[in-house]
């Protein structure tokens, strides 16, 4: 894998400039493995040139569908040809979003095989609410040589009513797919909220799906005919890449304006940085951030949509070590990912962590260069963070993971005044 050279501005707010969010890719994920359900051709824009994408056009040219990608961000997914029902082991092992197929796939051809999906080490991932909710949906689930099979009655999919325990992304996700195609409407209760289930019920309504509550904690989807959506359908603003660069910006922007993005899909991590003092300036689709002189700071608890998002919680962890005082993090979503704070311990970092979902920071505090392996996509990123405001030279391993989730970082950094090069 790829190595980041990051030369450290230590601590000195100079960066400035314009960078532009890409599509989001926990939107464009679901929305690709949807296109499977409608026969014909899917048009996307705004689809983000990210590792992930191309994982999910591999799996779904496994299934016989065929994706290809046009100029800025169009991608067309064709999907008359899909026969196959065994997702790619190699690659479903290593993408999370893996799972997202399996709705599709069962819903549009009667059974689906699997292995336990992968992605992101953030500790435990079970698939129990999505093998639960298949079973209450009268399918037959067997495990054989560490694959799953799911099989639909042969009549369809039933519907029904499935109340996840805690509210999932891709399994709210997964359920509204499936359900499309089921025989009768299907009611999910307590589901996630995230902007991207709101994307994906949008894509499906344009595409003839009949979906209410996307968006709330209950969602029913009423079985209909679907076919492709007419006009090329956009892809949302990454919030995550966003509120990436609203934190760099907080850590070291002059000036620093972030184009092409949703602010209103970003209120927790707004308010946040207001309370350390950060002033994020919105105009319609942009967003204005600099450094401000002093970081007050603030507890962050993790939350699902409309919370503080699990996913910035590393890379908001590096803009904690500069606050002046004690700060705090409370992870509710995963229990493995404070993964990363030994390392910024080493960096430098004064930082007490008291379990797997708790720590305490105490800034602020100046970092040193070091050479580190990001283990995940965002504590990936939020390393390059914390190399930016060190003082010295770091190397960034593990680049592959952090091209998973954010297209042409070193460009879009480079084009804010960061020294930064990928060997
Ligand atoms: C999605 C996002 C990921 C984000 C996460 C939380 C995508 C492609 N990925 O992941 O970037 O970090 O939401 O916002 O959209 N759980 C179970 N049983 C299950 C499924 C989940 O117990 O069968 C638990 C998980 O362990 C976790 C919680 O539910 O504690 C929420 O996870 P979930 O929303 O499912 O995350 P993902 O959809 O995998």
């Amino acid at each position: 894998m790829n190595t980041f050279i990051v030369d450290g501005l230590a601590g000195k707010p100079s960066l400035e400039g314009t960078v532009a969010v890409e599509g989001a890719k926990n939107a464009v994920l679901p929305i690709m493995a949807a296109a499977l359900l409608v026969e014909g051709e899917t048009v996307l824009s705004n689809v983000p040139d990210i590792a992930d994408v191309h994982s999910m056009s591999s799996l779904l040219e496994g299934l016989g569908a065929y994706a290809s990608y046009g100029k800025e961000g169009s991608c067309s997914i064709r999907t008359n040809d899909v026969r196959e029902t065994i997702l790619n082991e190699d690659i479903a092992k290593r993408l999370r979003a893996s799972v997202l197929l399996v709705g599709a796939t069962l819903a549009r051809l009667g059974s689906v095989t699997f292995p336990h999906p992968g992605g992101c080490v953030l500790g435990s991932r079970p698939i129990d609410l999505f093998l639960d909710g298949f079973k209450t949906l009268g399918c037959e689930i067997s495990e054989h040589n560490d694959m799953y099979t799911i099989r639909a009655p042969q009549e369809g999919i039933a519907g029904g009513s499935i109340f996840f325990r805690v509210p999932s992304v891709t399994a709210t996700e997964t359920f509204m797919i499936a359900g499309v195609r089921a025989q009768a409407p299907i009611t999910l209760l307590n589901c996630a909220m995230e902007p991207e289930v709101v994307a994906l019920a949008d894509f499906l309504v344009e595409c003839g799906a009949r979906i209410e509550g996307a968006g709330t904690p209950t969602i029913i989807i009423h079985p209909s005919h679907v076919e492709p959506p007419k006009n090329p359908f956009a892809i949302i603003p990454d919030r995550i890449e966003t509120g990436s660069f609203l934190i760099l910006g907080a850590l070291l922007g002059k000036r620093i304006e972030i184009t092409n993005t949703n602010p209103s899909h970003l209120g927790a991590v707004i308010e946040s940085l207001r309370v350390m003092g950060v002033e994020v300036k919105e105009e319609g689709t942009t967003l204005v951030v600099s450094r401000p002189e002093i970081l007050q700071p603030v507890d962050i608890r993790t939350h699902e949509y409309p919370g503080f998002p699990t996913d910035l919680q590393a890379p908001m962890s590096i803009l904690l070590t500069q606050a002046s005082g004690e700060s705090s993090v409370l992870e509710t979503v995963f229990d493995g990912r404070l993964n990363y704070v030994d390392e910024l311990v080493r960096m430098g970092a004064h930082i007490q962590v008291w379990n797997p979902h708790k720590a305490t920071f105490h800034g602020p505090t100046p970092l040193k260069a070091r050479d580190i392996d990001g283990p995940d996509i965002r504590a990936g990123l939020a390393f390059l963070l914390a190399a930016t405001v060190a003082e010295g030279q770091s190397r960034i391993g593990n680049a592959g993971l952090i091209d998973r989730g954010y297209s042409r970082i070193e460009e879009k950094l480079t084009g804010l005044g960061v020294s930064i090069k990928r060997t």
